[in-house]
């Protein structure tokens, strides 16, 4: 579709921070206008500067009363979009988590319930994506990876990827948002962790000696990080030869928006449509990816993670599906070796694959063949969803000691 790769990948922008001496320059003045959210209207405050007053004052509220082991055990069983809060809960936080799990007025059912059958068909490469794309593009977004590195589950990433995953899932089960599906559970429960992690890092000596900002995950960088996720996802599917058609697209969009309201972003940063997506991904995202000591290291720990559970794929086929879905500079700041057995081979195995498997879909009965990139994806997801065990978000009550 004559789009570049870099393009592909950023939205269209220019990869521009870090030159070659590795400066990382500093991100553009917050442009992006409110008038292209999902709401058409807003303060136009810039989200750098703006965090999650409603639930960082209650998860506070709970440290000081030191409830917080007690909140995450009450909490271990509500699981369930439809499920009633359980008994005991302390009233502050009731009030906050019946006004939290509420959909967005904006929110359209018949948008929700096509995301189903679009992830149905083609959630496998949408999981490669989010896996081996977003989950190592976080490695270079350095706020990020400051933020994971020295909060608690910074010293347990199996533990952490599971929990992580647990949301991917959950956004692609048939009604993820309605009464039978987990999602605005998984969202809300993940925005109260992002809460004890606000409340947790600033006191972590480490954070503080390699962050820039004196507290974490402000608004824009939730929304960096679902630019890493949802916008990079569709671009990078765009350029697979597969047809999405337009519903599917905005279901897409649909899912990942309401999601963004969910974890607590205000309606006025949550973009309406992928251009304005792109537009804003250009301006947050873009700019900031850089390597960092932190990101180095967990890319590190999340490639030879895979390796330690021998998943039939060695850590080379990780690697070459993340140069293959993030490029070159993004692999090569990872300090991730190129591989060029393996590299050539997903390079020019994977959009035959994918043309194939888009052929069969159309045939009355798929043929079931074995495939090398199924087979990897369905051990995979057995080992990030654990085992048979049930994931729970919890607050963490520490940072990563280390
Ligand atoms: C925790 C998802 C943005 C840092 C989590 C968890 C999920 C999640 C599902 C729970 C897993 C766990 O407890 O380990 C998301 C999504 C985001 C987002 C979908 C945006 C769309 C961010 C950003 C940062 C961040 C921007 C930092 C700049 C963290 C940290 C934890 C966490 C430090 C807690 C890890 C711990 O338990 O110590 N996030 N996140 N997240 N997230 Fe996010």
């Amino acid at each position: 579709m004559g789009v570049s790769r870099r393009g592909v990948l950023l939205g269209g922008g220019m990869l521009g921070a870090v030159g070659a001496l590795g400066l990382v320059s500093p991100a553009p003045a917050w442009t992006w206008a409110p008038a292209g959210s999902v709401v058409g209207t807003g303060s136009g405050v810039d989200p750098h500067t703006v965090w999650d007053p409603a639930a960082d004052t209650v998860v506070q509220a709970l440290f000081e009363r030191d409830e917080v082991d007690l909140v995450n055990e009450l909490l271990a069983g509500w699981t369930d979009n439809d499920q009633p809060l359980p008994a005991g809960l302390p009233t502050d936080l009731r009030d906050f988590l019946e006004q939290a799990r509420q959909l967005p007025a904006w929110a359209d059912g018949s948008k929700l319930s096509a995301f189903f059958p679009f992830y149905e068909k083609r959630g496998l490469y949408i999981a490669v994506l989010y896996g081996m794309g977003s989950g190592m593009m976080s490695c270079v977004i350095p706020r990020e990876a400051k933020a994971v590195y020295y909060s608690a589950g910074g010293a347990d990433m199996k533990d952490r990827i599971a929990k992580t995953a647990k949301l991917g899932y959950d956004i692609g089960v048939r009604d993820a948002f309605g009464p039978g599906g987990k999602m605005v559970v998984t969202c809300v429960k993940t925005r109260l962790t992002h809460a004890a992690v606000r409340h947790l890092l600033p006191a972590s000596g480490h954070w503080r000696a390699s962050a820039p900002e004196s507290k974490p995950i402000s608004q824009a960088d939730i929304m960096v990080t679902w630019h890493s996720l949802a916008t990079f996802t569709r671009n990078r599917l765009a350029s697979w030869p597969l047809e999405v058609t337009t519903a599917e697209s905005e279901a897409f969009l649909h899912v990942w928006q309401v999601t963004a309201h969910l974890l607590g972003v205000a309606d006025e940063y949550i973009p309406a449509t992928w251009d304005q997506a792109n537009a804003q991904s250009r301006q947050v995202l873009d700019p900031i990816l850089a390597p960092s000591k932190e990101g180095i290291a967990l890319a590190h720990i999340l490639v030879n993670m895979a390796s330690d559970y021998d998943l039939g794929i060695s850590r080379t086929m990780f690697q070459s599906f993340t140069r293959y879905v993030l490029g070159d500079q993004i692999t090569d700041w990872l300090e991730l070796p190129r591989q060029p057995v393996t590299d050539a081979m997903v390079e020019r195995g994977w959009p035959p694959f994918v043309a194939f498997r888009e052929g069969t879909m159309k045939l009355p009965l798929p043929p079931q063949g074995y495939w090398m990139f199924d087979e990897f994806l369905r051990q995979g997801a057995l080992f990030f969803l654990g085992e048979g065990r049930p994931i729970n978000i919890t607050m963490p009550t520490a940072n990563n000691p280390s």
